[in-house]
């Protein structure tokens, strides 16, 4: 039987190029979106719900239209960069800083708390972080929300993992610097490299039990 994977923030990017990628690999995929006639309702044979992350009663919604599926994998890929890269923690305005924790911490870590249900005993259970969110690996400073968005993500990711079942897999990936609004047109990597990567490492990591903080290519990144 086909495995079956949830890819929550599908519209574009790297979220896209993952539905399009576990299609190929021949899973049933579904994909979410915030608003109609993206990308995603281009590429058939594919399920489209519609989630924003920040909108609990959405989440709630989503959980009990899926009721009845057993996901393989939920990823949790949707997540925001800084309005202004450069601002500091001294500069930024509260509502931005706001807006950067809650769709890259607490939006996603609340709806994979949400949908965790759903997902099978030896299942994998993702989120898109960043290396930029390694406290250790953070010498050079910059982006400092951002930074501490996906700091906090992992922090709950690992939080999270540690009262969840023994048998499932726990990641917090980073796609590797990626050509897409986010990553700009400098990065060295597309994107069909990057979730052609993270399929794979998925793939091998699937039944290892415990969390892990890993790059697209499967080499382990320091919390
Ligand atoms: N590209 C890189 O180099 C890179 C590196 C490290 C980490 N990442 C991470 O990779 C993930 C995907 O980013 P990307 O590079 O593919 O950028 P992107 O093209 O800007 O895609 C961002 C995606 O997140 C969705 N999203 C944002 N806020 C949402 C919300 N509140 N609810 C639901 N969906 C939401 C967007 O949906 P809409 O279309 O509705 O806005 C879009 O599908 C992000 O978590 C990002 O931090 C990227």
């Amino acid at each position: 039987m086909a495995k079956t994977a949830l890819i929550v923030g599908a519209s574009r990017g790297l979220g896209l190029g993952l539905v399009q990628e576990y299609a190929a690999r021949g899973w049933d995929v579904i994909g979410t979106v915030r608003t109609p006639g993206t990308l995603l309702h281009k590429v058939p044979g594919i399920d489209v719900e519609t989630l924003d992350i920040n909108e609990p009663e959405q989440i709630a919604a989503l959980r009990g239209r899926l009721k009845d599926r057993t996901l393989d994998l939920l990823f949790v890929n949707a997540g925001v960069m800084m309005s202004n890269r450069a601002e500091t923690i001294g500069a930024v305005a509260t509502d931005e800083f706001t807006r950067v924790m809650t769709s890259n911490a607490l939006g996603p870590m609340r709806t994979l708390e949400a949908l965790a249900p759903l997902v099978s005993a030896q299942g994998v259970m993702a989120v898109m972080t960043s290396m930029l969110g390694s406290v250790a690996g953070n010498t050079g400073g910059g982006t400092e929300v951002y930074r501490a968005s996906k700091a906090a993500l992992n922090s709950l990711l690992k939080s999270f993992a540690a009262r969840q079942k023994k048998s499932q897999t726990f990641l917090a990936v980073h796609p590797g610097w990626v050509k897409t609004e986010i990553g700009g047109p400098n990065a060295p990597l597309d994107i069909g490299t990057s979730v052609r990567g993270m399929a794979d490492m998925i793939a091998r990591r699937t039944g290892q039990p415990g969390v892990a903080f890993v790059n697209y290519d499967g080499t382990e990144i320091p919390w």
